[in-house]
């Protein structure tokens, strides 16, 4: 058994909170100190929310009982949210719906509106090209009534579960939507997906016009959901939601649900592990493979055989240029996705407190300092808002499926670096900058490409040196990776 595993389960244990409201109109106060990062603990209360309108269903000073984890989403919301007249169990639905898409299903690096401050909360509008003049366009999840979120709760389940793309109006055949990561995140119990919704329907409506897609005439078809885990490297059937009567069945927090979705065959992994470790595992694997979908950006190619392709389940890879508003202010013009999960990934050498550093300050805690940042577009500031049971989870699960044999292995490219002069420069990142293209580059020596900053070549006669590719290489780096 592994020393490194944390004894304390957590998972599920959702602590009852009580939220302090002036009749069900009053607004949830703002946050209160975090007991976040208490394993099971609570947070402090937050102070009373502004004195609501005398609550119609309620009498004034009522007190509703959310779980910890739903005061904690309320806590992280990056918008005040429209409360007024909901219920206990609706906030404590709305306050799971935060949770999950502050803290773990990042909605918002692409969903948000881009451009200068104030943040415009997935109002939408970002373009992802496709190749050649095809692209699509992040939606706007906001609840403007012209331009915002007009899918029912049917809908939006259906959008989660099948891929499918309501907006294609036009009678011809169904399309999946092609950059929203559906395939990760139909896994999600219909109760997230819900509550995921009902969030949605409280933040503020933001207007944002002009949102348009350009897909391939050849546009990819929804999948149908069968109940069935048909991923990863065992199928299996999820476990039912409700009896035969339609009554719920509890899966505290979603743990079967996550053996199930597991894209490894974890009947190894989970072997020699006692049962409040399983519960973190089982946890661990649904946040990471229905929600936090680390493997959409961990994974080169994400996909293979119409599964995940395990062989190489996070073993780094993908290129992802920044954006070039963000290079200047994050000094990087390339990064390659980390080698996770492979001999010589992150989780062969990382124990839980590097890892807890990695995610919540946001820098390579396994690198001697300086650290430097996590590159883009690596989620940390939203998975720093996890609750530690949470990242424990997500660690014994990745600690536990890292060392499979035969996964492939990667040796992860340095990151290319942005300047605006030789100064930016130095011997480790290639010393000269190109001020055209604002790279640091001419690394020497280098013995070949993987020496070199991500996607630069290693040539020249003689001693090697790294240089900037062609055009036409640069956009086969970015689409093929590693
Ligand atoms: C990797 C980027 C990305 C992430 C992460 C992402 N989305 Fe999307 N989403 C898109 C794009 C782009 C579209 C529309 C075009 C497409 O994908 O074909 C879209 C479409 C949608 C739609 C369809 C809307 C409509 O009106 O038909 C919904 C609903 C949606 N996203 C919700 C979410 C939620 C909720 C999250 C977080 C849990 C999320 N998305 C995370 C990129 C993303
Ligand atoms: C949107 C893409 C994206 C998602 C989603 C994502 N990552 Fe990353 N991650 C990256 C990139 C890119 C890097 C490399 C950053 C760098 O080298 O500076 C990275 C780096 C890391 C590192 C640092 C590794 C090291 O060697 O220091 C860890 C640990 C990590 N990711 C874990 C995770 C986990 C766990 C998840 C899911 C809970 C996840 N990532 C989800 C893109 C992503």
């Amino acid at each position: 058994m592994n020393k490194l595993l944390v004894s304390a389960v957590a998972v599920g244990a959702l602590v009852g909170v009580v939220v302090a409201c002036n009749g069900n109109d009053g607004a949830v106060g703002a946050a209160g100190p975090g007991g976040a990062n208490g394993a099971g603990t609570a947070g402090g209360n937050g102070t009373n929310g502004t004195n609501g309108v005398n609550g119609t269903n309620g009498e004034a000073g009522v007190q509703v009982i959310i779980s910890a984890l739903a005061k904690h989403g309320l806590e992280i919301s990056p918008v005040t949210l429209n409360l007024a007249g909901l219920t206990g169990e609706q906030l404590e639905q709305v306050g799971q719906g935060s949770y999950l898409v502050n803290a773990v299903a990042d909605c918002g690096t692409c969903h948000n509106s881009a451009g200068p401050p104030p943040l415009k909360f997935l109002g939408g509008g970002t373009q992802f090209p496709l190749g050649g003049t095809n692209y699509v366009t992040s939606r706007n999840l906001t609840p403007d009534a012209a331009t915002g979120l007009k899918l029912t709760e049917a809908q939006f389940i259906e959008v989660f579960r099948t891929g499918k793309d309501f907006a294609i109006t036009d009678g011809g055949a169904d399309q999946a939507l092609m950059v929203m990561p559906w395939e990760a995140f139909r896994w999600m119990s219909t109760a997230d997906i819900k509550a995921i919704y009902a969030y949605l329907k409280v933040i503020p409506a933001l207007t944002t016009t002009g949102i348009a897609d350009a897909k391939p005439s050849a546009a990819p078809a929804p999948v149908p959901f069968t109940a069935q885990f048909t991923d990863g490297e065992k199928t299996r059937t999820l476990p039912p939601e409700v009896d035969g009567q339609g009554t719920p069945i509890p899966d505290p927090g979603n743990v079967l649900r996550g053996l199930a979705v597991d894209a490894v065959d974890n009947a190894k992994e989970i072997l020699n592990l006692t049962p409040g470790e399983v519960g973190q595992y089982g946890r661990g694997a649904y946040l990471v493979n229905a929600l936090a979908d680390c493997s959409g950006c961990h994974t080169n190619p994400e996909r293979a055989g119409g599964k995940v392709n395990f062989a190489q389940f996070m073993t780094g890879g993908r290129v992802f240029p920044t954006p070039p508003p963000l290079q200047p202010v994050l000094k990087t013009t390339r990064v390659m996705s980390a080698n996770l999960l492979g001999p010589n990934g992150f989780f062969a050498g990382a124990n839980l407190p590097i890892f807890l550093a990695t995610i919540t300050q946001g820098v390579h805690a396994d690198d001697p300092p300086p650290q430097a940042p996590l590159g883009w577009p690596m989620p940390s500031r939203v998975f720093r808002n996890m609750v530690l049971s949470d990242l424990e989870a997500v660690y014994t699960y990745l600690h536990q499926v890292q060392g499979v044999p035969g996964r492939v292995d990667k040796v992860i490219n340095p990151t290319a670096i942005y300047c605006a002069s030789n100064a930016d420069c130095n011997a480790t990142v290639g010393p000269t900058c190109d001020t055209t293209n604002h790279e640091c580059v001419s690394k020497t020596p280098c013995g070949s490409d993987s020496d070199c900053p991500v996607c630069q070549v290693c040539a020249g006669a003689g001693t090697k040196s790294c240089s900037l590719p062609t055009a036409t290489l640069l956009a086969g780096c970015i689409a093929a990776g590693l």
